[in-house]
């Protein structure tokens, strides 16, 4: 982690935080993000192998998931009207009494580190180096949230009021980091939380919550469903007692939840489709690497990845940059994360629909530079692929594919290329590849994006010095970011107080 946070120190400048609401709580002066673990010590090495083996046998949280699984709609009028009872009662305890509980829930997913690990290299193909860092984020969460909550008991002139009912339905890509921080910050927020993993994601949503049951939060208080998309899922999504519902997933599934109930308070981080610039000044051997990284992290599965690389003027001839994104590319090692030699995993399910014809189809103009295969019988494993020649307009440049193709557009100028990078309906992530100060502050003022990098890639935001949210449809609801100082204060409601004296 000390790499890690040298680099983030060296950003130019720090990453802009763009939260929408005006107040901010932040009393975590003492918090500090944990690290990762080192994977270039022989110990670690052989901790590394020994999940390395578990994971092609493992069948953990298998029971959580039968144990959990809601078939009967009696059952879950049962759980809906339960948690909302207990909602009151967790509501009615201090910020500090919720506080306490959310640190030990730091420590039991720190305990956990290894199973969660290979919960996720089994069931959601990801390799070591992505899922252990998401460990650290989960932990990340549960301390920084508490400080948050022992905030929200002295905010001045008014105190927060705590909504009885959360519905957190979280995505299948970060399979323990979001489901966590979503739920962690419920429960800080004074809630009860229904929690759905997604049906990918399963065992990883069941071990991660019997981690925070052992911490010491209630069950009547955080309850596990695994329910089908069918009218039981629906049920629990549109039912009048749910206060609020935390989404992360498709821009459509949030669109979905409102049809089904306008009213509902809904706090949605959706889709995105981004862009990194590469200009003539940057750092070009460090912009293929955090080009690479961005676009092909977890096979490109990543609302926050890179699906567009922008090159401007004359980098887009630059036969340094160009042959080294491909040589970078095509020596990329596919598989599976039981293999110790894999540095990009599996998709989650076999390429279908979008991402199928991303990974098989040229549109008008456009060039394999790197053609994406298919490496086995599951249609999961695919190498990744780049593609040159994409037009304004076109499919590539605008549908995010989530897997790993990446799109090279070029502009004759920033200018240019900051118009192509805002052209897409979401405004996510963005980065910029520049060593001028003055073509930064030119991105500055213009890049439409919740969370901005510069000279760095463009995924793995940290909790607090990275809060993560998007503009335009990447985020449905508030826009308050998560990780971020508001975001407990957008999960309340406001009690004024009244002096009667
Ligand atoms: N928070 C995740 C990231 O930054 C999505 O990559």
């Amino acid at each position: 982690i000390a790499s890690l946070h040298a680099l983030d120190e060296s950003v130019p400048p720090p990453n802009r935080v763009q939260d929408r609401s005006t107040e901010v709580i932040d009393t975590a002066v003492e918090f500090a993000n944990v690290p990762d673990t080192d994977p270039s010590t022989p110990g670690n090495r052989s901790w590394g192998r020994a999940i390395q083996e578990r994971i092609a046998t493992s069948d953990l949280g298998a029971d959580l998931v039968h144990e959990h699984t809601i078939t009967d709609a009696a059952v879950l009028e049962e759980t809906i009207s339960g948690a909302v009872a207990a909602g009151q009662e967790w509501g009615a305890r201090s910020g500090v009494e919720r506080a306490a509980i959310l640190r030990q829930a730091a420590v039991e997913l720190q305990r956990a580190r290894d199973q969660l690990i290979e919960v996720m290299g089994a069931e959601a193909g990801k390799t070591i180096d992505q899922s252990d860092p998401e460990v650290s984020e989960a932990v990340d969460f549960a301390n920084y949230y508490a400080d948050l909550a022992e905030g929200l008991d002295s905010v001045e002139g008014a105190s927060r009021s705590p909504y009885a009912l959360t519905v957190v339905t979280p995505p299948w890509n970060f399979p323990v980091a979001i489901p966590a921080g979503s739920t962690l910050a419920a429960l800080a927020a004074g809630s009860a939380v229904i929690i759905k993993p997604a049906p990918s994601a399963a065992r990883c949503g069941s071990v991660m919550v019997d981690a925070l049951w052992r911490a010491g939060v209630p069950r009547e208080v955080l309850r596990l469903v695994h329910v089908a998309e069918n009218d039981l899922g629906t049920k629990l999504v549109s039912d009048e007692r749910v206060d609020q519902l935390i989404l992360t997933g498709a821009y459509e599934t949030a669109e979905l939840f409102r049809s089904f109930r306008p009213e509902l308070r809904l706090h949605a981080e959706t889709s995105g489709k981004n862009a990194i610039i590469v200009t003539p000044s940057a750092d070009l051997d460090l912009a293929v690497k955090d080009v690479v990284s961005s676009a092909f992290g977890h096979a490109g599965q990543k609302c926050s990845a890179a699906s567009l690389v922008i090159l401007v003027g004359s980098v887009a001839t630059s036969r340094r940059f160009n042959q080294q994104l491909v040589d970078a590319v095509q020596s990329l090692t596919v598989g599976y994360p039981s293999d110790p030699n894999t540095q990009m995993g599996p998709l989650i399910e076999p390429a279908s629909g979008k991402l199928l014809r991303a990974l098989t189809t040229l549109d008008e103009g456009e060039e394999w530079v790197v053609q994406p295969r298919r490496l086995d019988d599951t249609g999961q494993l695919w190498s990744p692929g780049v593609k040159k020649g994409v037009k304004p307009g076109s499919t590539s440049h605008l549908t995010e594919f989530f897997g790993p193709v990446l799109s090279i557009m070029t502009a004759e100028t920033l200018s240019e290329a900051i118009e192509l990078q805002n052209a897409v309906e979401y405004g996510l992530t963005a980065g910029l590849h520049s060593l001028e100060r003055d073509e930064l502050s030119l991105w500055l003022d213009r890049v439409q994006a919740g969370n901005l990098y510069v000279n760095r890639h463009i995924t793995g935001a940290i909790v607090r010095r990275q809060p993560f949210g998007g503009w335009k449809k990447s985020a449905v609801g508030p826009g308050t970011k998560a990780g971020g100082p508001n975001y407990l204060i957008g999960l309340t409601g406001w009690r004024p107080t009244v002096d009667l004296a």
